[in-house]
């Protein structure tokens, strides 16, 4: 019988030494090389990086490698964070249970750890071991592809903009599926980039729509969080969204309607993984984590 919980915090602790050992090795100068740290190495559920292991594990690649792809994964995610909460952005103060990066040290250097973990991660990836050259080349662009003006500074963009703006639901899912489902998919197609399969496109296929699915419903999950959670329990500043007048799910189908939304998206989720499991794949780590991105409380 798979136990997620154990298995999500084997992988968490695996990536978090995984983090540690390699962010010594690359040591800069303080403050640069305390306000990394501070970003990347306190707390984090670490989902993508479950996500980019669960899925190489399935498809047979190297827990070696996709260390460096997970950890390459959390290292862009926690840039994005740390630059999420700027005053420029967000303006908040608290993530994952301290003070945001910049009011621990200063906007100067948080906006320099965020480009410097960005750096890092590019890295990770070029010294991937156990991968083909052209393996690492894939799991570059994916990165890259993910990461930029096509992915999450696309809807990061797109977030700022749609403030005190009246959207409809097609534009506000256009900004979720970037700034949010860009860096799940590519979490995932790091895992299949490590495995042997990296050239299968059917595998890649039922992923990716897997990956969209559920990245799309972590972000409805995290809009809804914003306005049922507080502060203490999300490690982060509730009503956040409502104080800048974010255009979010609950936002614009209620509550009710973005509670629908998000199971109606883990249910298709689910039968994207039906798909995987007709190939002999087993996916029951990717349908425990389908069903936690709805159920979790922070
Ligand atoms: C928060 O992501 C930002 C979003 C994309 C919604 P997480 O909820 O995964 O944050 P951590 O990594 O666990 O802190
Ligand atoms: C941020 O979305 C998505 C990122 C790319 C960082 P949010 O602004 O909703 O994330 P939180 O709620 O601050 O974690
Ligand atoms: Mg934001
Ligand atoms: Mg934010
Ligand atoms: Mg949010």
């Amino acid at each position: 019988m798979y136990d997620f919980q154990t298995d999500l915090q084997q992988l968490r602790e695996r990536v978090n030494a995984f983090l540690e050992a390699n962010l010594t090795l690359n040591s800069a100068p303080a403050p640069l090389a305390d306000a990394m740290r501070y970003g990347v190495l306190l707390g984090g559920k670490r989902l993508r990086p479950f996500l980019t292991y669960c899925t190489g594990r399935m498809l047979n690649a190297e827990m070696a490698s996709l260390d460096y792809a997970a950890a390459a994964v959390e290292a862009v995610h926690s840039y994005s964070l740390i630059h999420d909460d700027l005053p420029a952005m967000d303006d908040d103060t608290l993530r994952r249970g301290q003070n945001t990066c910049h009011i621990e040290f200063d906007e100067a250097t948080a906006i320099l750890a965020g480009d410097a973990l960005q750096s890092w991660a590019f890295a990770l990836l070029c010294d991937t071991p156990a991968v083909s050259a052209e393996q690492k080349v894939r799991l570059v662009q994916l990165l890259a592809q993910a990461a930029g003006a096509q992915g999450m500074c696309l809807g990061q963009a797109l977030d700022l903009f749609a403030e005190q703006q009246a959207l409809d639901l097609a534009f506000l899912e256009r900004i979720h599926h970037n700034k949010t489902g860009a860096m799940i998919v590519c979490a995932v197609e790091m895992g299949l980039g490590c495995s042997p399969h990296f050239n299968d496109s059917t595998i890649g296929y039922h992923l990716r729509q897997f990956a969209a699915l559920i990245g799309l419903a972590f972000q409805v999950q995290d809009d809804i969080l914003d306005i049922t959670a507080d502060s203490a329990t999300l490690g982060k500043d509730a009503g956040s969204d409502l104080a800048h007048d974010k255009t979010t799910y609950p936002k614009l189908l209620g509550l009710e309607g973005a509670q629908a939304k998000a199971q109606e998206l883990v249910r298709e989720a689910h039968c994207a993984l039906e798909q995987l499991a007709t190939l002999g794949l087993d996916v029951s780590a990717h349908q425990a984590l389908a069903n936690f991105v709805i159920t979790r409380g922070s």
